[in-house]
């Protein structure tokens, strides 16, 4: 039997939004999160590349980082009104301020965070981030992060770390947070 903490029918049509630097495993635990609680997961770097036709690397090179972010709040616009969906964003989601709202509209949105190495070490298996690609990544990584963690944590309504933990115990621990979250504002839910 599910735990009730992590009782996936708990969270009834609200839609769960992963947010989180590169390499945070947001993509991953989406789909175990889709799996674990029969739900559609949707990614915006993947919807923002359908709407293109052309992968992430070739809008930045082609069109810059702005066209890009222009792209991900018109896919996160595109999503507003739905139901029971698992969101997976990009990592620079929360640099352009019109999302905070839109992401918190959607449902409880969760900050995946993991130390700087793991992070790097998780980023450096493949070189599809166009941000990435400078002279020294991991200093680029570190600055990114620097600059971004307040907005991670103004737009997030709970954290989980992923630094140690499987796919799937992040998305238990995420489906707990998510839980907590809908119930507390909407105790009759209990
Ligand atoms: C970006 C992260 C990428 C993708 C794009 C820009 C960023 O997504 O949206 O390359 O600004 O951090 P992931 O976080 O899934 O790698």
């Amino acid at each position: 039997m599910t735990p009730p903490e992590t009782d996936p029918e708990a969270l009834g049509t609200d839609n769960i939004v992963l947010i989180g630097p590169m390499g945070a495993g947001k993509s991953s635990v989406a789909r175990e999160l889709a799996r674990i609680c029969r739900r559609r997961w949707v990614d915006t770097d993947r919807l923002v590349v359908q709407q293109a036709g052309v992968p992430i690397t070739e809008i930045f090179a082609a069109h810059g980082e702005a066209h890009f972010r222009w792209m991900e709040t018109a896919a996160i616009c595109s999503l507003q009104g739905s139901s029971r969906l698992i969101v997976a964003t990009g990592g620079g989601v929360v640099t352009e301020p019109a999302n905070l709202p839109l992401l918190q509209a959607l449902g409880c949105v969760v900050w995946l965070t993991a130390d700087e190495d793991v992070l790097y070490e998780r980023v450096s298996r493949n070189d599809r981030r166009p941000l990435l690609q400078t002279d020294d990544p991991r200093a680029t990584l570190h600055r990114l992060l620097e600059l971004r963690r307040p907005l991670y944590s103004a737009c997030a309504h709970a954290t989980v770390d992923t630094t140690t933990c499987s796919h799937g115990h992040v998305a238990d621990a995420v489906l707990a947070q998510a839980r907590a979250f809908f119930q507390s504002r909407d105790p009759a839910r209990a």
